[in-house]
């Protein structure tokens, strides 16, 4: 079943000198339950993309060709049925507000219910993404965690009120690598996967040690049976992200973003396997070229540098390559 549909989908920003477009011609279909990795260099239109599926753009957005919602009965919700997290965890929390009091807010502006039955709800939220009640977390402040940990909270203010989708735009790119892992590994627990063994980090970073800094997370034990998923193993996933490494742990199908145009679609297995276009070609080729390297800092510059590379040149060969998922 499709969840979002997108045809000739484009979005233009206004301001006095006019209208500036971020996102032109874009053909793509989510389907329900699948993960989808939105991929581009900073600029392409990701975040774009994303606050339209959500139904975020913000007022000076100017939005042609069709956006349908076809898998959802009604309009949704966002907040409610499409659950986001953003870059900056700390922006989507309020400083003012204990962190269990805002997730059970967060239930309650979308679910109603008792203020507190929301609280249980929340410490059991805080639990699943690993920020127990031992440490009186509920009852702490923002600026008492960590980032990491704050992405974690942002996670659990999202899900609490049960969205059948989760946008997470760029949700690790402001923080550490190692941090990194650790918020894709519970993105994955929390939807009911575990990282499969050829795509896990290890195979592409000397990361054998990031995997002791990971413990105390509560990862699934192996042979334990796989627990529910919170959201009926239904959860549609949009991963939004510049780092292919990444998008290969999360996604099922990848979308890449190049200059506001959908410049390659389909399968993550496929796309990885066989891009067409330059700046996908490139990406993968960091990514073998970086896995005879420590993993660390170098990296993000890696990709920093990709990102500065100017592939217009070639997109009109490359752009037939182009289909939608
Ligand atoms: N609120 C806005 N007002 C005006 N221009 C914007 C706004 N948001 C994004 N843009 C512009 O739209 C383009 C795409 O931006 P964005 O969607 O944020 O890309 P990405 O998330 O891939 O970095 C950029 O040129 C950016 O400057
Ligand atoms: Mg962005």
């Amino acid at each position: 079943m499709k969840l979002f549909s997108l045809r000739g989908f484009g979005v233009s920003y206004r301001d006095r000198a006019g209208l500036h477009p971020a996102l032109q011609g874009i053909d793509l279909d989510i389907e329900a339950g699948r993960h989808l990795a939105l991929l581009g260099e900073s600029g392409s239109g990701k975040s774009t993309l994303a606050a339209a599926l959500a139904g975020l753009l913000p007022a000076n957005a100017v939005s042609t060709g069709r956006l349908t919602r076809p898998g959802f009965a009604f309009e949704p919700r966002p907040g409610r049925d499409i659950g986001m997290v953003f870059q900056d965890p700390g922006g989507s929390l309020d400083p003012l507000i204990r962190v269990g009091d805002q997730i059970a807010e967060a239930r309650r502006a979308c679910r109603g219910g008792r203020r507190g039955d929301a609280l249980a709800l929340a410490r059991d939220w805080l639990q699943r993404v690993a920020l127990p009640e031992l440490h009186s977390a509920s009852r702490k402040y923002p600026h008492q965690f960590s980032g990491g940990q704050k992405q974690r909270i942002a996670l659990a203010a999202a899900l609490v009120s049960e969205p059948s989708v989760l946008i997470a735009d760029e949700p690790t790119s402001a923080l550490d690598s190692i941090t990194q892992h650790a918020i894709v590994e519970l993105l994955r627990t929390l939807m009911g996967r575990s990282i499969p063994a050829d795509r896990a980090m290890g195979s592409i970073g000397g990361n054998r040690q990031d995997a002791k800094h990971l413990q105390g997370f509560p990862s699934r034990p192996r042979d334990e049976p796989r627990r529910e998923t919170l959201l009926g193993g239904g959860l549609t996933l949009v991963f939004v992200t510049h780092d292919i490494a990444l998008a290969s742990q999360l996604a099922d199908d990848v979308a890449v973003l190049y200059q506001g145009r959908l410049v390659e679609a389909g399968p993550a297995e496929r796309l990885f396997r066989a891009p067409a276009h330059p700046y996908l070609k490139a990406l993968l080729a960091t990514r073998q070229e970086l896995g005879n390297q420590a993993f660390g800092g170098s990296r993000s510059r890696r990709f920093a540098e990709i990102d500065s590379r100017d592939f217009s040149v070639r997109i009109p060969q490359a752009a037939g390559g182009a289909g939608h998922g």
